[in-house]
Order: structure tokens, then C-alpha cells, then sequence
């Protein structure tokens, strides 16, 4: 073995200077040995790459977690179509909040806070005032015209909002709806007089 050792470091040595010595250095031993030498070697070389290879096939069965760089791709990937998708359920909820509490705030002024008189009279009024239901005065000079003339403007406004019992009936404090603001009364009783002349 040792002498096999010293021919292979001299056949190499040989190489090494290839052209200022043949090859009369190398016995047949180690021409025998080098064959089989390679052939081992180059055997283990491919068991070597063999092995290397199953072992990434094997690898590649395994169920994988993902990596972080993988799950954030992905995440990126989803990411549009889930989050566009959410803002515009939260847009939508937060106009729809918006519309209910412009809504409710209206509901709070009666007839969506409208200033015109004949409006809220159409609405309202016109149940007893039309007719002269239980007593009402009608929306003629002998009515409401009439009242007027006596009282004045600022007092039918203040007797309508207030609410009265008179000697004709009862006039409910701003027709009965609370919800009328005193400039809504205002504007109505105006609109009456108007219609009374
Ligand atoms: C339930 C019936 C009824 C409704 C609804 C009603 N009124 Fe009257 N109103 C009366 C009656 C009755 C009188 C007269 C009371 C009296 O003088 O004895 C009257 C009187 C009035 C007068 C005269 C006040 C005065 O000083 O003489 C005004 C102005 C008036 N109403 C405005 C309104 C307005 C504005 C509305 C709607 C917002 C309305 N009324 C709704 C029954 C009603």
C-alpha cells in the first residue's frame, strides 16, 4: 500500500510535469490500481450525486411549511381582492350610518325641516283648518283672516305654537306635532294668513 502510495505520488507528480517525463515511471501495479481506483471513485462520485438527488426528491414529497417570504407572497397575492373587498363594506357601513343619522336628524324635525308652510299645513293643518273641524277657522277672511285682524300676527303664531283653548275648541300646541320647530310654526301661520286674505 505504501509503495502504491508512492507510485500514485508519482504518477501525479508525472502529470503534474506532463512532457518532461513519460510515462516510465508507472509500473502496471499501478496501472491496476489507478483502474480500479477511478473506478471506485467515480462509483462513490455517483452514489454520491445519487444519494444527493433522492434526498431532494424525498424533500420535495414532504409536506412544506411555508416560509415567511412564501406566506407573504401569498399574502400579497390575496391581499387586493380581500381588502378592497372590506374597504368597501366599511365605505358603504359608514355611509349607511351616516344616511340613518341624517335621517333620524330629520325625523326629528318634523317633515324634514322644511320651511315651506303650505307643506307642513298640507301635512297637518289641513285637518281641522280645511274643514273647520271642532271649531278651526278656515283659511278665509272670515276665518283665520278675521283673527288676524284682531290679534295680529306674532299673537296667531304664539297662540298656534303655545296651543289654546278658546271659545271655538281646542288648537293643540303646534297642531299636535311637537316635532315642529317654532320657525316651522312661524312660516305656517304666515303661509296661512296669506292664504286668507
Ligand atoms: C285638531 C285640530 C287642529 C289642528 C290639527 C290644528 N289646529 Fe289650529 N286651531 C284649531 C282650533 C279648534 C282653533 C280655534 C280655537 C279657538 O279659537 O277656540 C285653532 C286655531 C288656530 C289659529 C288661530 C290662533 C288664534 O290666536 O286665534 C292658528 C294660527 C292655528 N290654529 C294654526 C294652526 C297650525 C299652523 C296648525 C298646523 C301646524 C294647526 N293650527 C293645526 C284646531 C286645530
Amino acid at each position: 500500500m505504501a509503495a502504491r502510495g508512492a507510485g500514485l505520488y508519482t504518477v501525479r507528480l508525472e502529470h503534474g510535469h506532463l512532457g518532461h517525463a513519460g510515462q516510465s515511471h508507472v509500473n502496471k501495479h499501478d496501472t491496476v490500481f489507478l483502474k480500479k481506483f477511478s473506478l471506485i471513485i467515480a462509483f462513490l462520485g455517483v452514489l454520491t450525486v445519487s444519494l444527493i438527488l433522492f434526498a431532494r426528491y424525498l424533500n420535495h414529497l414532504l409536506p412544506h411549511e411555508m416560509t415567511p417570504q412564501a406566506k407573504a407572497q401569498l399574502d400579497a397575492r390575496i391581499a387586493p381582492v380581500g381588502s378592497v373587498f372590506a374597504g368597501k363594506i366599511g365605505v358603504a357601513e359608514q355611509v349607511a350610518s351616516a344616511e340613518a343619522m341624517k335621517a333620524a336628524a330629520a325625523a326629528n324635525v318634523a317633515y324634514g325641516g322644511t320651511l315651506d308652510g303650505k307643506v307642513i299645513y298640507d301635512n297637518l293643518c289641513t285637518s281641522c283648518h280645511t274643514s273647520g273641524t271642532g271649531g278651526a277657522p278656515k283659511l278665509d277672511a272670515g276665518g283665520i283672516g278675521a283673527r288676524v285682524a284682531q290679534q295680529g300676527l306674532e299673537e296667531l303664531i304664539k297662540k298656534a305654537t303655545e296651543g289654546f283653548t278658546g271659545t271655538a275648541g281646542v288648537m293643540p300646541a303646534r297642531g299636535g306635532n311637537p316635532a315642529i320647530t317654532d320657525e316651522q310654526m312661524q312660516k305656517t301661520v304666515e303661509w296661512m294668513v296669506e292664504q286668507s286674505k
